[in-house]
């Protein structure tokens, strides 16, 4: 879509076409245009059913937010998603951040939480749609005040006087997602230095970012949502303990974890639970910290899968009653689920080639129960445990 077009987006037709549209169904698509085409120029239409696509798309992302903001395809993809940004956002505000530039604000997802989160920020994009865009969600939520918009290159921007500079480059490129660092755009190696030339920096990096790639001065985050892990963010000028470099930040919640010295956890036997932690406790490498708070062992020592006889409730992994453990054998499997009527199996896997979809197939099951089949090593043997989930017990997290 062109600039022009999407600024018609914004004028009194644009925005009753937009509101025709708030109860857009793909499968109606084809009459719609085709009523609409009778009162309004195609060029219009067509640009207000995308936004009536992009909306329903950014659903997920931005709740009841996506069906008054703008996108734009890109923007959707890149965005940050509100739980997150909203957490990033009020981190900031706690560390007294008052005026930010924001590099690289894309469609604003982040913009827009610092700005609800009482930040006046300075928000920077190249793309002349994508800042059309930003500033069009700033007005739309009555943030205008709070947030300028600046089409630029961000590494010709001054950013003295800013209290903070969070730089989240583009990793996604035409030809699809981009994995070299120096490959991101702006480089890493630009977004490093950039976060630290305010008092505070922070800089949004992909959650598989090796930590040997993360500087000795920054403090590393890893974010999940749901249990999904979103994004790895390395933070100057926060001043993290000596033995806790790594933060692992579970949401919603919000839960905590800090740490990344302690060694790793010793190997032991099977017992009686099996906790698996959170992707982002394991991308921040702090299972050690979650094993010293609940006093379990590592089933096998390059196995992240913990297991104690105790059962203590923690945000930071998931725990499960073990009540079978069986050498890696796919028939006998067969065999024990039949047995017990077990027709939905949860399949986790780490340390095992077999995919879930082909154990699954392989298992056909049938039955009114449920279990959930671990496919591991255990001691380096490949194994499989059959577990149910438990409910955390009630008190203070560990
Ligand atoms: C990952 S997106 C930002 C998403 C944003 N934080 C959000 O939550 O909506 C990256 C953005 O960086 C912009 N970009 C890439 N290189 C840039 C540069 N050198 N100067 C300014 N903007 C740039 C792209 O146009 C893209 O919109």
């Amino acid at each position: 879509m062109e600039t022009e077009t999407f600024a018609r987006l914004l004028t009194d037709q644009g925005q009753r076409l937009l509101t025709e549209l708030r109860e857009y169904a793909p499968e109606e698509e084809l009459a719609l245009a085709t009523r609409l085409r009778r009162e309004h120029p195609a060029e219009l239409v067509s640009a207000a059913l995308g936004q009536a696509r992009l909306r329903q798309r950014a659903q997920p992302k931005f709740g009841d937010d996506a069906a008054r903001m703008y996108f734009t395809p890109n923007g959707v993809e890149q965005s940050t998603r509100r739980s997150v940004a909203e957490w990033r956002a009020a981190r900031f505000s706690r560390l007294g951040v008052a005026r930010l530039a924001d590099l690289c604000a894309g469609n604003g997802g982040d913009a827009i939480a610092l700005a609800r989160a009482g930040i006046s920020l300075l928000a920077v994009d190249r793309d002349p749609l994508t800042c059309a865009v930003a500033a069009a969600n700033a007005a739309a939520l009555g943030l205008s005040e709070l947030i300028e918009v600046r089409c630029a290159d961000v590494t010709e921007v001054a950013v003295d006087g800013f209290d903070a500079v969070f730089t989240d480059p583009a990793r996604r490129t035409a030809k699809g997602r981009v994995f070299d660092p120096a490959a991101y755009s702006p480089p890493l190696s630009w977004a490093i230095e950039a976060g630290r030339r305010t008092p505070l920096g922070a800089l949004k990096v992909a959650p598989g970012i090796p930590h040997e790639a993360v500087p000795e001065d920054a403090e590393a985050e890893w974010v999940s949502d749901h249990g999904e892990v979103k994004e790895a963010v390395l933070w100057f000028g926060t001043a993290p303990a000596a033995d806790a470099p790594h933060r692992a930040t579970l949401l919603p919640g919000p839960h905590t974890l800090t740490g990344g010295r302690l060694p790793d956890p010793p190997a032991g036997p099977v017992r009686r639970y099996l906790y698996e932690p959170d992707g982002a406790v394991i991308r921040a490498h702090l299972v050690a910290e979650v094993a010293a708070r609940l006093g379990a062992t590592l089933i096998d020592p390059m196995i992240a899968y913990l297991t104690s006889d105790q059962l203590l409730a923690t945000p930071f992994a998931h725990a499960y009653e073990i009540t079978d453990l069986l050498p890696f054998n796919v028939k006998k499997l067969k065999i024990l689920l039949r047995q017990r009527a077990v027709g939905t199996v949860v399949i986790k896997k780490r340390g095992i080639g077999l995919t879930p979809e082909e154990l699954r197939r392989q298992l056909k099951p049938e039955g009114p129960n449920t279990a959930t089949v671990f496919l591991t090593r255990v001691a380096d043997t490949p194994t499989m445990l059959l577990a149910q989930p438990v409910a955390q017990p009630a008190g203070g997290w560990m």
